[in-house]
C-alpha cells in the first residue's frame, strides 16, 4: 500500500512488508465503516433516548465510554493506527540513506525544477509538535537526523499512504487537487499570483496549486525540517517549482501584503487554540487586500449532532491529537471576522479523484451545500469541508 507513492523517493518493501500494509489498510477500513456503523447503531438502540436534552459530543463520550463495543472499537482503532506506522517503518529505516542520496541528486537537478528549500537551524519548535507523537506517529514530524535527512517525511507519506485505504487520491493529493480546481471554477476572476500553504508537511496539497495556477509563486511553509526536505525533493521529482520554508505559520517571515491566497489543509486542528487565533491574525497581515484565505478542515461541532461530535472528536481522546476537539469547537465564521476578514464562505467539495470533473463542476454551479454531516468519516462519500473569507480591498495588513 505505499503504492501511492509513485515519484522518485518510492520506496520498495518486501512482499512481507507489503502484506502487512495491505492487511492494515483493510483492517482500517474494516474499523471505521462496518465497525464504526455497528457502534452507532448500539448507541441509537441502546442509550439515544436516554441522553439529556442539548446533549453535546462530550455527553455522548460519557455514555459510551463504558460500553464493550465503545471499548471493542476504540482498542481496535488504536492497535490499527500503531500498525500503519509500524508497517513502514522498517522499509524507511532500510532506505534512509538512499533516501539521503536521491534528496542530494533531486536537490540540484535544476532542470526538473527550480524549487527551493529554506530550512533554519536555529528554529525552535515549538511545543505542540515536541510534546507528542502526533497520531500516534512515532517521533512525530519533526524527528530529524540532519543533513539531508528524510525520514519523518517518508515516514508521513508512506504511512498516509497505508492510513487513507485510497480515500485521498492515486498521489495523496486529492484535497488540494479538489480544491484547487474548485476555487478556480468557482472564482475565474481570482488568478493568485503569490500562494502559501501553512502546515504543508511533505507537500502534498501544496503542489496542486502550481497546477492550477502555473504562474503563481507557490510557498509550502512547515517547523519541521525533514518534512520540507521531503517536500522540496518530492516537487523537485515531480518536476513542480514550489519554495518550502521552515516557518511557525504563527509568526510567517513574510512580508506584510505578499499573498493572493492563504491555504491550510488538514493543519488547524493540531494547533492550540491561541495559535489558530494566531494563524488567522497572520494570514491577514500576509494576504494583500481582495486576497483570500482558505482552509480545509473538520467541520465544526456546532453543525454536526452530539453523536457525529463525539466520533469526530474520538481522535483528541486516544490518538494523541489532544487540540482536535478545542479546534472543533470554534466557529470558523467568528474567527475568521475577529481577524478581520470578511464574506466567509463555506463549502463541501467532492473529491475530483472519486466522482470526477463535472461533480466539482455541478458544486460550483448549483451551489448545492452539500451539508456539513456529509463530509469527512461521516458518510460514505468524500467530499472535503472547505471555508474561508476575503480580506477586504482597502483593508490595512
Ligand atoms: C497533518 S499535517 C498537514 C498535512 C498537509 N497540510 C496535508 O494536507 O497533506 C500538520 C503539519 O503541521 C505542521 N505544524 C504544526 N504546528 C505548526 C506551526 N505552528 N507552524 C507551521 N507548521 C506547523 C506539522 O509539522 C505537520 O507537518
Amino acid at each position: 500500500m505505499t503504492r501511492f507513492v509513485n515519484h522518485a523517493l518510492k520506496l520498495t518493501p518486501t512482499r512481507d512488508e507489503l502484506a502487512a500494509q495491505d492487511f492494515v489498510s483493510s483492517l482500517r477500513s474494516h474499523v471505521l465503516n462496518p465497525m464504526a456503523a455497528s457502534m452507532k447503531s448500539r448507541f441509537e438502540a441502546e442509550l439515544a433516548a436516554k441522553m439529556p436534552e442539548g446533549a453535546t459530543g462530550r455527553d455522548v463520550l460519557k455514555a459510551m465510554q463504558t460500553h464493550p463495543y465503545f471499548r471493542f472499537y476504540s482498542a481496535a482503532r488504536v492497535k490499527a493506527q500503531e500498525m500503519v506506522w509500524a508497517s513502514v517503518r522498517p522499509t524507511v529505516e532500510r532506505e534512509r540513506t538512499d533516501l539521503k542520496r536521491r534528496f542530494e541528486a533531486l536537490s540540484a537537478d535544476t532542470t526538473r525544477a527550480q524549487g527551493s528549500l529554506k530550512l533554519d537551524t536555529s528554529f525552535a519548535i515549538p511545543r505542540n509538535v515536541t510534546a507528542l507523537d502526533v497520531h500516534l506517529m512515532p517521533g512525530n514530524y519533526h524527528q530529524d537526523g540532519g543533513h539531508g535527512d528524510l525520514a519523518a517525511g517518508a515516514l508521513y507519506e508512506n504511512g498516509l499512504s497505508v492510513f487513507s485505504f485510497g480515500l485521498m487520491g492515486e498521489t495523496l493529493d486529492d484535497i488540494g487537487r479538489s480544491v484547487a480546481l474548485w476555487l478556480s471554477l468557482r472564482h475565474p476572476e481570482f488568478r493568485p499570483g503569490a500562494i502559501l500553504d501553512l502546515g504543508c508537511s511533505v507537500g502534498h496539497q501544496t503542489l496542486p496549486w502550481k497546477r492550477s495556477y502555473p504562474d503563481a509563486q507557490v510557498t509550502g511553509l512547515d517547523v519541521a525540517a525533514s518534512c520540507l526536505r521531503y517536500a522540496h525533493a518530492r516537487a523537485q521529482a515531480m518536476g513542480l517549482t514550489a519554495h518550502f520554508l521552515q516557518a511557525d505559520a504563527t509568526d510567517v517571515p513574510l512580508p506584510d501584503a505578499s499573498q493572493d491566497l492563504v491555504f491550510s489543509s488538514m493543519f488547524l486542528h493540531e494547533l492550540p487554540v491561541k495559535d489558530t487565533r494566531a494563524v488567522f491574525r497572520e494570514a491577514h497581515r500576509l494576504l494583500k487586500p481582495g486576497g483570500m484565505m482558505l482552509h480545509y478542515e473538520l467541520p465544526p461541532n456546532e453543525a454536526l449532532s452530539a453523536y457525529d461530535g463525539f466520533y469526530l472528536d474520538w481522535d483528541s481522546h486516544y490518538n494523541a491529537e489532544p487540540y482536535y476537539q478545542g479546534y472543533r469547537d470554534l466557529a470558523p465564521q467568528a474567527e475568521a471576522e475577529a481577524a478581520g476578514f470578511s464574506g466567509f464562505f463555506q463549502a463541501a467539495v467532492p473529491s475530483l479523484g472519486w466522482y470526477g470533473e463535472q461533480a466539482v463542476r455541478k458544486a460550483v454551479t448549483e451551489q448545492a451545500d452539500i451539508g456539513t454531516d456529509k463530509v469527512g468519516r461521516l458518510s460514505d462519500g468524500v467530499n472535503w469541508f472547505i471555508y474561508g473569507a476575503w480580506k477586504q480591498n482597502g483593508a490595512a495588513a
